[in-house]
């Protein structure tokens, strides 16, 4: 059992590892061996990870992929994808290859509206307030004028500040709902600091205003903050060809396929329990980039799977159809993301990352980052109505396997081998991996 420690943040690295070894480790040498193992050889490289969070004690690694062929708008992509389930980097690779043989991915910026909003409660009569807030909106802008001042010679800043009355939902509650452009960043650090200043100011100016009761002037300031959900932050990204040109599997013929697919993708617009593994699936392509390029990943969670409920249920992401004779799939989903700012410049994975995409511009991300959705999405649904998810999945799962069972490289060759037209299961690896060696002594 862990003891309480006080003041933990304030040891030193080694005086915290060695605080963990004692109290969590059952083998503390291997313990801080496997801890050490982690650690970069670069002091300085290991310093910058160090520094990004509170009480690091060792590096987490996830592998770093890439897939490749991606044509985007009749431009070919190379994406890189910081991922640790086996199959998605070979799903996108694939789907990639698929589409570009049939007119690639195109995309379409359908907004980049951030938001953020000034929470607070006020007693009293809501006309007045109404009447202070016009009032009192130029102060608003004004007060926040040294912090947007850079973000507007380039384009960006505050676009509108809107009174909301939210009594009906919460008694007093009322709230200043802010829209922000933050053109390449991510913007959080800027919308919140917005925020706070126009709150401050906006609560100093109802003190002083005479029309108000001591009561009225008394405005609440519960919390200033930023909203993950933003609805007019979204790209479109879509693929579309002749059904006749769906000609690649082996079991049903491309009007099946086609029929099957929008199938598909009805059920997980119509059944929540499938919408959200459908979509699941979708984030494993989205997050892999979001990640590898060092954006806030729950942020674009929490933000998509809000938007998949904007209906009042949880649906699919993508949707599909055939009209005319063409097979049309596409997804709308929203996505705030930087590619300057915050980690992008610092880590040098990431600046790596944002190198292989071309350096692009927030815009160019989200439409990248939208196709990585919608391969990944074509890939598990296409598996799934035809040879079902599991030939794929245990395909790529195989060498984790091979690596628990502590194989050889020329073991796991054999197996690959071995494999290849075969059914792979957990048991039957395990099985025949000891009739081998059982062969081998
Ligand atoms: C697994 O990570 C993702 C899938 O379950 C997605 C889906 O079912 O569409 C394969």
């Amino acid at each position: 059992m862990a003891e309480p420690v006080n003041g933990f943040s304030k040891l030193t690295k080694n005086q915290k590892i060695e605080w963990l070894a004692k109290n969590h480790f059952i083998n503390k040498e291997e313990g801080v061996k496997t801890l050490e193992q982690y650690w970069n050889k670069d002091a300085k490289l290991q310093a910058l990870h160090d520094e990004f969070i509170e009480n690091t004690i060792s590096n987490f690694y996830l592998p770093l992929g890439i897939a490749p062929n991606f044509l985007i708008n009749q431009k070919y992509h190379t994406i890189p994808m910081a991922i640790e389930e086996s199959s998605v980097v070979a799903a996108a690779g694939k789907a990639a290859k698929y589409w570009q043989q049939r007119g690639g991915f195109k995309t379409k910026i359908l907004g980049t509206e951030k938001i953020g909003q000034v929470h607070f409660m006020y007693h009293g009569d809501a006309s007045k307030l109404k009447s202070f807030f016009t009032e009192v909106e130029p102060k608003l802008y004004k007060a926040t004028e040294t912090i947007t001042e850079n973000m507007r010679k380039r384009g960006g800043g505050i676009s509108t500040i809107e009174l909301k009355n939210k009594t009906s939902q919460l008694d007093n509650y009322y709230q200043l709902h802010c829209t922000f452009e933050t053109l390449d960043a991510m913007g959080a650090n800027f919308i919140n600091s917005c925020l706070e200043a126009i709150a401050k100011t906006f609560s100093a100016e109802a003190h002083q205003n005479s029309l108000f009761s001591p009561e009225e002037k008394n405005i609440e300031i519960v919390m200033s903050i930023l909203s993950n959900y933003v609805p007019n932050c979204v790209v479109k990204a879509e693929v579309s060809c002749k059904i006749e040109e769906l000609n690649e599997d082996k079991n049903l013929n491309p009007q099946e396929f086609a029929d099957k697919f929008v199938r598909a993708v009805a059920i997980a617009n119509a059944e929540p329990h499938r919408a959200v593994t459908h979509n699941k699936g979708i984030m494993n392509g989205v997050d892999a980039v979001v990640l590898a390029t060092g954006n806030d990943f729950r942020a674009i969670e929490a933000g998509a799977h809000a938007y998949a409920s904007k209906s009042g249920s949880y649906k699919s992401l993508t949707h599909a159809e055939i009209k005319d004779g063409i097979f049309k799939f596409w997804i709308e989903i929203p996505l705030a993301l930087g590619t300057v700012g915050g980690l992008t410049s610092l880590h040098p994975l990431v600046k790596l990352s944002l190198e292989i995409l071309d350096k692009p511009s927030a815009r160019a991300l989200m439409q990248i980052i939208a196709v990585a959705g919608l391969a990944q999405n074509f890939a598990a649904v296409r598996s799934l109505i035809t040879d079902g998810i599991q030939k794929g999945h245990m395909k790529m799962h195989l060498m984790n396997i091979l690596n628990q069972l502590g194989a050889t490289a020329e073991e796991k060759a054999y197996f690959v081998d071995f494999y290849k037209n075969k059914t792979i299961t957990h048991s039957n690896v395990i099985k025949e991996f000891n009739d081998l060696k059982a062969k081998n002594v």
